[in-house]
């Protein structure tokens, strides 16, 4: 090939190459998501004023400043829908799109919930047959956030009596919402509730899920917590930046456990790379709450942008060793000891992949520790050690 003609075919050939790629828009949870929830704390009680509390709190305690954005309405917001068929929230929020003015005037976004069925898991009124004019409605308000809980959708399933059929309906209510809500132009979180059945980790992201709960309801109680939490063994290959496991919300500083507990729940929840949606009353919590919530190291775990989830790296009876990569190569390592005695817990760091000493930090300690090859700590009954090993 001649000389010009060779070059004219590299400079074709870089050009091709430097093509962008099709523009895809950016997820809107690049990480997991950030948060509180009204449901664990307040369930059917919560309303405006508390929602505009829960904003108050949360822009003024440093919490906003830890990372956390969504204010989330769960259910019991909705009210009737008028002659045209759109919803109106019930008396309880007097005007939507206010609170969402209010909630973004404090640096914070607001979240909403409904169900592809008629009706929510509360009975109230739920998207079914109304999905475009719904996402239409939350994007005028200045909704961010959608969860959306298949409540009576699963009575349709189960009718058709097949699993396949049942199957069917569900992928088809959850890709028409995401349709609905990519139609509005607005970037909405949308979040999928349906307790984790059918191996939803497999395929909430294809039907537009930025997250997907893996199982039933949380409650405040260390017996159901580290059901959810270690139940979640064998999943981290399912989740990455944009498509997150949800092992439900936090039930940090609602009383049924002790901080011991509630430091082992945000251990592994950030292990988890879990949603970081807390779920209790921000305008009321103790320091020691407060310092669970917004541990910054803890957090960094939690919401570090490689987004590898945490796994199972070993477990003996009642301790169980957990470990997530973060990104420059270092590990996250959770010694936890499930037992209600004090036990010690051993990691050797060739088991989480270090082969030479890497520098080691006891994270709720806030502790460098020296560079090891091992650790073995005494962790106190229902405990965690947190460590963060290498960068
Ligand atoms: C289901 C969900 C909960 C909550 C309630 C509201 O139980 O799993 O998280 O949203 O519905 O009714």
């Amino acid at each position: 090939m001649p000389r010009i003609q060779s070059r004219l075919a590299m400079a074709a050939t870089a050009a091709l190459i430097a093509l962008p790629a099709a523009a895809s828009p950016p997820s809107a949870a690049p990480t997991p998501p950030m948060g509180w929830n009204s449901w664990n704390h307040f369930a059917a009680k919560v309303d405006d004023a508390t929602v505009r509390a829960q904003a108050d709190a949360m822009a003024a305690n440093g919490m906003r400043d830890a990372g956390y954005r969504y204010i989330n309405i769960d259910d019991t917001w909705e009210g009737e829908r008028d002659a045209q068929g759109v919803i109106h929230a019930n008396s309880k929020f007097p005007d939507m799109k206010a609170l969402a003015d209010y909630v973004h005037a404090k640096g914070l976004k607001l979240g909403i919930y409904s169900s592809p069925g008629p009706k929510t898991c509360a009975g109230y009124e739920g998207s079914y047959g109304h999905e475009a004019q719904d996402a239409k409605t939350y994007a005028a308000w200045g909704i961010d956030y959608l969860k959306y809980d298949l409540c009576s959708l699963g009575d349709q399933m189960k009718a058709t009596g097949s699993l396949d059929k049942a199957q069917e309906i569900e992928l088809t209510a959850y890709r028409k919402m995401d349709a609905a809500l990519k139609a509005t132009g607005r970037p909405i979180v949308y979040s999928l509730c349906q307790y984790g059945v059918a191996q939803v980790w497999r395929w909430g992201g294809s039907v537009g899920g930025n997250l997907w709960r893996t199982t039933g309801d949380i409650t405040d109680r260390f017996s159901r917590m580290t059901q959810i939490g270690f139940g979640q063994a064998g999943l981290s290959k399912y989740a990455k930046p944009g498509n997150w496991n949800d092992p439900d919300m936090l039930e940090v500083g609602n009383g049924g456990m002790t901080p011991i507990e509630y430091r082992t729940h945000m251990s592994l929840w950030a292990l988890l790379a879990a949603p970081l949606l807390a779920g209790n009353d921000l305008s009321k919590m103790t320091p020691d709450t407060l310092a669970i919530l917004t541990n910054r190291e803890v957090i960094a775990i939690d919401q570090d942008p490689a987004g590898h989830q945490g796994d199972r790296v070993h477990a003996e009876g009642p301790l169980e060793v957990w470990a997530k990569p973060l990104s420059g190569g270092a590990k996250a390592v959770g010694l936890f000891n499930l037992s209600d005695q004090p036990s010690y817990v051993e990691v050797s760091y060739a088991a989480v992949g270090f082969k030479t000493p890497v520098k080691t930090r006891d994270v709720w300690a806030a502790k460098d520790l020296g560079a090891k090859t091992s650790y073995r700590a005494l962790v106190p009954g229902h405990g965690v050690v947190l460590l963060r090993l290498g960068a």
